[in-house]
């Protein structure tokens, strides 16, 4: 399955590249747990770093969120300045094609399947390089500049202090800035002001040839545009100047319910074409045939409690439309007269409208509460085979009826999100994969497995799952693209970019021609003859 874990290694080629870096390079060969020779130069450990090199204590970085994949490096990278990595990878460059050496920029590790991870490589840990100091622009069209190893979260909290917040989101803010600009970052604000790569004015990126490159729209664009979504594969990101709006201090925080599917996306998609508008548009699905269901208005209270508590599901799937309408204090009236405006159009079942008010940090950083949460009860690092695919509208309903009516019985397991966005948000010249619709939605089965279950709640049924499921996107030719993207098989992944697999590949032998960043997403690999 694995290609570049490249099981077979027999005694004598071992002995051929031991011999031969050891005479070309002077290194130093260190055995791994796994019984194969690596070679990690000693020139290595020489390098004249602000920072450090570790070559032990290595275990605790090969595992991410994802918690199935495990791959051990050979050291470990803590930056203290962009020229700790560019050296870095400027040694691993020269060493050239012989050496079977990569290297992972890792963020925060949320990836769901090894993707920042290297088998015997490198692994630079983002988080630790703080340069530059954050940094906020007021001015007309604000801004912030920040390291690529930083947290959404910090970015919030600093940004806040000057009034100001990005404009565009995850639905969880303890992710960096390099590991969801180098997937696309979609949230409910994402309808608005497309994903957070749109939201991008300028990177500072390292290349394969450990190059250190400004970029932009106007600078070196084909190389900002291809970082952006490229999945770590063209350089990484030390820098980014991220687009900011005024932030507002409160939230309106609704949900209301749907039992007909067609009238919910029907007002979802009236919500997200609207000038007017909420601020944050999802939405999320309700199986409950058996009767378990997640508890899914844990902090709202229902606006008219009665009709609420009279209102039944009958075991009929719900979907659940969640909307945001943000404010400042000194704005609450008009907030309190535009939500009833907006809500007066939508035909959700009546009774069932639910709220809640927060302030605006506190609804953005909403998922962490129930981190904590799954945290107390060892919920929180189990196995999470989340399956994230983007699909055309006109292809919605036939995947629902299927889907929901189905292939699932429950929704016990995690959240299921769905939410259009619409494509003019997107910038085409970008690496990320969308299919070719002008609206499409997103649908996220947030799935944790219970570590020793055999049952329904066991990663081994919920895998069959995900494999049922896209297997009918298959058979129906429903043109989905699956966000954060597992192929083990160029083949997958050539049929994953389509048209633009050939503009991927010409990036990738522009700014990584040996291949050696980010080989967690396993789309291409590292040369190494001799192994
Ligand atoms: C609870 C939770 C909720 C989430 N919600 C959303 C959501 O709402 N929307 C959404 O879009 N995503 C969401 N994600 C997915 C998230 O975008 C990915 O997990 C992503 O990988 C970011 O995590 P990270 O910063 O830890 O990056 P990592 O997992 O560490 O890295 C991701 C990839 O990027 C590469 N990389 C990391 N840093 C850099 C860098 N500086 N330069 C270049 N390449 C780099 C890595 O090598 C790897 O290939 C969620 C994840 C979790 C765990
Ligand atoms: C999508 O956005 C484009 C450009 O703003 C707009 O013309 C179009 O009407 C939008 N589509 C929908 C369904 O909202
Ligand atoms: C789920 O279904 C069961 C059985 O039909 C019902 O008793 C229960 O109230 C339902 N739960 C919700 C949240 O609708
Ligand atoms: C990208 O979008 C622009 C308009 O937004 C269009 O003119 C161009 O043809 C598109 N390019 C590709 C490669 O699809």
């Amino acid at each position: 399955m694995i290609r570049f874990l490249r099981q077979k290694t027999n005694i004598t080629s071992i002995l051929v590249v031991r011999s031969i870096t050891l005479l070309l390079l002077s290194c130093t060969a260190i055995r791994t747990t796994v019984g194969v020779i690596s070679s990690i130069p000693s020139s290595l450990a020489e390098l004249p770093l602000d920072g450090h090199l570790s070559f032990d204590e290595l275990h605790h970085i090969a595992k991410d969120f994802g918690n199935r994949f495990q791959y051990l490096p050979s050291a470990i990278l803590y930056p203290k300045s962009v020229s700790d990595i560019a050296l870095t990878v400027e040694h691993i460059w020269q060493l050239g094609p012989y050496s079977d050496l990569t290297i992972a920029a890792r963020g925060h590790g949320h990836s769901l399947q090894g993707q920042s991870q290297t088998h015997r490589g490198i692994v630079i840990n983002m988080e630790s390089l703080k340069s530059p100091l954050m940094k906020v622009h007021r001015g007309k069209s604000p801004f912030v500049d920040v390291s690529g190893g930083e947290l959404w979260i910090n970015i919030l909290r600093e940004s806040l202090k000057y009034g100001l917040a990005p404009k565009s989101w995850t639905d969880y803010l303890h992710l960096t800035v390099g590991g969801t600009l180098s997937n696309g970052g979609i949230s409910g604000q994402a309808f608005r002001h497309g994903p957070q790569i749109s939201n991008v004015h300028q990177l500072e990126v390292i290349t394969g040839k450990g190059e250190v490159v400004k970029c932009s729209e106007k600078q070196n664009e084909d190389l900002f545009h291809g970082v952006l979504g490229g999945l770590g594969q063209f350089g990484i990101i030390t820098q980014a100047r991220i687009s900011l709006e005024p932030a507002p201090d409160m939230v309106k925080w609704i949900r209301v319910l749907y039992s007909d599917f067609e009238t919910f996306t029907r007002d979802q998609e009236r919500l997200i074409s609207e000038e007017n508008t909420f601020d944050y548009i999802e939405g999320f699905v309700i199986i409950n045939r058996t009767g378990l269901v997640n508890n899914w208005r844990s902090s709202f209270s229902p606006q008219d409690p009665i009709q609420a508590s009279e209102f039944k599901s009958e075991g009929r799937t719900l979907f659940c439309l969640e909307m945001a309408k943000y404010y400042k204090l000194s704005d609450l009236d008009t907030a309190i007269k535009e939500v009833e405006r907006l809500l007066s159009q939508l035909n959700y079942v009546s009774s069932t409208l639910f709220l809640s008010e927060v302030p605006y940090i506190e609804f953005l950083d909403r998922v962490h509460v129930s981190e904590i949460k799954l945290r107390s009860k060892g919920l929180w690092e189990v196995p999470h085979p989340w399956l994230n695919l983007l699909i055309p509208r006109s292809k919605i309903d036939i995947f629902a009826a299927e889907v929901f009516g189905n292939i699932l019985t429950d929704t016990s397991n995690g959240p299921i999100l769905i939410y259009p966005v619409n494509k003019s948000k997107w910038d085409n010249r970008t690496s990320v994969v969308i299919p070719e619709e002008d609206i499409f939605y997103l649908v996220a089965f947030l799935s944790s497995a219970i570590p020793t279950s055999t049952g329904t709640d066991g990663l081994k049924h919920i895998l069959t799952q995900n494999t049922r499921i896209l297997d009918f996107c298959e058979r129906a030719n429903l043109g989905v693209k699956q966000y954060l993207a597992h192929y083990t098989r160029q083949e997958d992944w050539k049929n994953h970019f389509g048209p633009h697999w050939e503009s991927f590949v010409q990036r990738k032998s522009a700014y990584d021609p040996l291949a050696i960043l980010a080989p967690g997403q396993q789309i291409f690999h590292k040369a190494a003859p001799f192994l």
